[in-house]
């Protein structure tokens, strides 16, 4: 099989590397990729939002299966025009891509179908929605409608931050288009967990429970980002949840798109809150997640290559998936002033000496080749990640990778995992 990956961040590295293994892969490309997937993908210099140049290359390429990282070519409608000149993808169309491009239509799509989520109204005007904070009562969470890089949803703890945030949004258009709706809703008490699923359409298999670490620095404290590190297993979160989870949200989500026409193939991603009523959705993503994915594909037994066929060709999906026994951990390595401002172009240095190690893999973000060089080209730059017996040797072993990697400015959070170590097994 001729498969291309759509991307350049360490969820398509990690993608990449997996699919690099599978012996149904005779050719491997990536557009654009980086310089740690052109180690096992050829990469084409090919924006991931340029669907006509996307397009054209897999058609000339032959390309049997394309797999699409991020959510930006999926709600522009990449799926569909790959899908038109025969290429099965794994991704979801335009149509069912908006359960993650507009908030407003996945909360009115939950509240039709009985979906658990937050209570909630939505808004174009201000002054409405000034009223209606007033009658919910801090604290509440106002979100852009539309895609907004992960900054569009504001926890507020008075009524003035709500004020400011409707304000920002609705008159100062901080987000433009995306913002020109806002959903104010509810805000949750509970334990935040993501919850992946591949599907068919039909069908809906979980992947294992991962954590992410938003927050910038230790303790999660800090403005949030694209996410610090992960691990897997979740020793708290068992296949009891995932089969309530798949009952109660996954598969009532799967049929209300069937019925709305906007059939939904790939991998949906859940972000909820487990609070003391159960289980609640906060928000739905069209695609797996960045850095979890990095550790659940250390952890994945056997190919994932059929998998992702069987998916996008709508052909049914396996009883279920095996996972390795042992931990995996992912510890993002980022450019100093990540998430504000940052500069690039800092050289790269010890990670061969990282990679020594057993049990390390080293998915590159945001990295480059410079004169032959590599160097820092984004905010999230490394996801060094580890196999270990059990999460506190999978810890252990990828800080001492970390700790032989350096670059200017470079930092990370030095307590990925520590809150799974800290507390005994429980649901
Ligand atoms: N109703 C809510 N109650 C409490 N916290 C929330 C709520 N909605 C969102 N959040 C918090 O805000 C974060 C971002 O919201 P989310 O809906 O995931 O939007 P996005 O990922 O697009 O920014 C969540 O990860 C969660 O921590
Ligand atoms: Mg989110």
């Amino acid at each position: 099989m001729r498969l291309l990956v759509v991307g350049s961040g360490g969820r398509e590295h990690a993608l990449a590397w997996k699919i690099a293994r599978s012996p149904e892969v005779s050719k491997l490309y990536a557009a654009p990729g980086n310089p740690g997937i052109a180690r096992v993908a050829e990469c084409a210099p090919i924006k991931a939002e340029a669907l006509d140049d996307l397009t054209a290359f897999a058609a000339r390429e032959r390309i049997d299966l394309a797999v699409v990282g991020p959510e930006l070519p999926l709600t522009l409608g990449l799926a569909d025009r790959l899908a038109d000149r025969g290429v099965a993808v794994f991704g979801p169309s335009r149509a069912a891509a908006e359960l993650e491009g507009s908030k407003v239509f996945a909360k009115e799509l939950m509240a039709k179908y009985g979906v658990p989520t937050a209570r909630f109204a939505v808004f174009a005007e201000a002054v409405e929605a000034r009223a209606y904070v007033r009658t919910l009562g801090a604290p509440l969470v106002v979100k852009a409608d539309g895609l907004a890089g992960g900054k569009g949803a504001l926890v507020c703890r008075s009524l003035a931050e709500a004020d400011e945030a409707i304000r920002a949004m609705l008159e100062g258009k901080v987000f433009g288009r995306a913002g020109e709706r806002v959903v104010i809703e509810e805000c949750l008490e509970g334990e935040e967990v993501s919850f992946f699923a591949l599907t068919d359409g039909e069908q809906a298999l979980p992947l294992a429970f991962a954590q992410d670490h938003k927050p910038v620095f230790d303790g999660d404290q800090g403005p949030n980002t694209g996410g610090m590190g992960a691990y897997s297993p979740v020793p708290t979160l068992g296949e009891r949840l995932a089969d309530e989870l798949l009952e109660t949200v996954v598969t009532p989500t799967l049929r209300a798109m069937a019925a709305e026409g906007r059939p939904y193939r790939g991998l949906l991603y859940v972000g909820l809150m487990l609070t003391r009523d159960g289980p609640r959705v906060l928000e739905f993503n069209c695609r797996f997640g960045d850095p979890e994915t990095q550790p659940l594909m250390l952890r994945l037994d056997g190919d994932l290559v059929p998998l992702l066929a069987a998916v996008a060709r709508g052909e049914g999906l396996p009883p279920r998936l095996h996972w390795r026994p042992e931990a995996a951990v992912t510890v993002v390595l980022a450019s100093g002033g990540y998430p504000g401002e940052y500069a690039t172009g800092k050289p790269i240095a010890g990670l061969e000496a990282a990679e020594e190690l057993p049990g390390v893999v080293i998915f590159h973000a945001g990295t480059a080749l410079r004169e032959g060089r590599l160097v820092t080209a984004g905010g999230r730059v490394l996801g060094v990640s580890a196999l270990g017996a059990d999460l506190e040797a999978a810890v252990e072993t990828a800080y001492e990778a970390a700790s032989r990697i350096s670059f200017e400015g470079m930092h990370y959070r030095r307590d990925i995992g520590q809150r799974a170590l800290r507390r005994p097994p429980g649901r």
